[in-house]
């Protein structure tokens, strides 16, 4: 598996916290990763891959002690809003930051208004000027935020606020996610005294300085998960090596449920089915629930199911986009608020479809896959924003997938 797009990202941003180098071992070369690269690299960090092998998992080195500019420009977060992750390194570092509010996108409105409250409460003055937030503070101190909502980066960003804060500070509600506890792993190895992670509470006892650290990043349940589904829709016998079992009980708790055989070999996750997929109820939720980001997948997979499933979608209020491109396969999905009720049918058929968000997408992949016919999806960049070499691991495991042109 490759690295976790969703824990190399919060940790680059905690280099801008480090007084030293910042390595970061088994970074997938992702477009998301390359975005974050070129801001930091705009802010005056130096940014680079170590040997990058055929695509295989390289070093990311990133030395921030030159970096001066504290702001994150409009353009840059629109295309990723995994951006905000700099917003409490920045106060922390520059004790200002200037960053251009995330736009919604595709799936959701993508407030951060959670992440706001909590530097306040931290001392920073927030305010929205022209699209932008500008966070000032002097040296933040120590608080206890409670939030009012489960966010991932809202969580990561405070925690990384917190790090070198004046005393102490306690994360209530805070979010359980696997790459919130690798990042806190790597601060930890800057020198960061935090504990409680992966559970509600996280408490932050503040020190004066980060120092540089080598990290070397969880694999990516998320890809592990797709990867592993493409094995179950297709009927097929796939392990995925190197994935960690303990971060997808949720995502193997329903494939077992569908009737497929979930095996943990040696370091690794296996998935063969050879039955019929029986139809499996799912509603997505925080961490340790089932993930948001595995819910388009799974659809996918129930659409060949013998009866119905109803798939409710909690986290964001509008990550069903995939829906209408599976009706164009033949799927039969009716969507009845958060909910869709997907009736399962004998087959699906290959169709020109279109990519929305990294997730749906690879939900298309799936389809595809199982599907008779030829699929043909457009606007791959949404996958390469998340998934490495995508095609050529399907193709390992004896799919007929190719990318057909740049
Ligand atoms: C992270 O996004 C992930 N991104 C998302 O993965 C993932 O889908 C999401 O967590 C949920 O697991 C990264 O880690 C870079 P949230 P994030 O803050 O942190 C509401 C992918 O495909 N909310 O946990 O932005 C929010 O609207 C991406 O890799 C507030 O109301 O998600 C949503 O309904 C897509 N106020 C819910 O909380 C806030 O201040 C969860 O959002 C923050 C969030």
């Amino acid at each position: 598996m490759s690295g976790a797009k969703n824990a190399v990202l919060p940790i680059m941003a905690s280099s801008l916290l480090a007084e030293g180098p910042v390595e970061i071992a088994n970074a997938p070369l992702l477009r998301d990763i390359h975005t974050f690269g070129k801001l930091l690299g705009w802010m005056g960090a130096s940014v680079a891959r170590g040997e990058a092998g055929e695509g295989e998992p390289s070093v990311l080195r990133i030395d921030t002690r030159e970096a001066r500019r504290a702001e994150a420009p409009y353009d840059m977060v629109q295309t990723m809003r995994a951006s905000v992750l700099v917003l409490g390194p920045l106060v922390a570092r520059h004790g200002r930051a200037r960053i251009s509010l995330p736009g919604g996108c595709a799936i959701g409105a993508r407030p951060i208004d959670q992440h706001l409250k909590g530097l306040s409460l931290l001392g920073a003055e927030t305010r929205l000027s022209e699209g932008y937030i500008e966070a000032k503070a002097g040296r933040l101190t120590g608080a206890t935020i409670y939030f009012d909502v489960k966010t991932v980066t809202g969580t990561e960003n405070l925690m990384m606020a917190a790090a070198t804060a004046r005393g102490t500070t306690v994360l209530k509600n805070a979010a359980r996610e696997p790459e919130v506890c690798d990042l806190a792993r790597a601060l930890r190895g800057m020198g960061a005294d935090i504990e409680g992670e992966g559970t509600d509470e996280i408490v932050v006892r503040g020190v004066t300085s980060l120092s540089g650290v080598r990290h070397e990043v969880m694999a990516d349940r998320i890809e592990a998960a797709t990867l592993l589904l493409a094995g179950a829709i297709t009927g097929g016998d796939v392990t995925a090596e190197g994935a960690d079992a303990g971060a997808m009980d949720a995502v193997l708790e329903k494939i077992g449920e569908s009737g497929a055989d979930v095996s943990l070999p040696p370091g690794g996750v296996r998935v063969r089915r050879d039955g019929p997929i029986r139809p499996v109820n799912v509603e997505t939720s925080p961490y340790p629930g089932f993930p948001t980001d595995v819910q388009a997948q799974f659809m996918a997979y129930m659409c060949l199911g013998d009866g119905s499933s109803i798939i409710r979608e909690t986290i964001f209020e509008n990550r069903f986009m995939h829906v209408a491109e599976l009706r164009r396969m033949g799927a039969l999905i009716d969507i009845s608020g958060n909910a869709a009720i997907v009736k399962g049918v004998p087959g699906l058929s290959g169709a020109p479809c279109m990519a929305t968000d990294l997730r749906a997408s690879a939900s298309l992949v799936l389809a595809g896959l199982a599907g008779s016919g030829t699929t043909e999806i457009l606007r791959i960049y949404h996958l390469d924003r998340g998934y490495a070499m995508l095609e050529k691991k399907l193709s390992s495991l004896g799919a007929e997938i190719a990318r057909v042109q740049e």
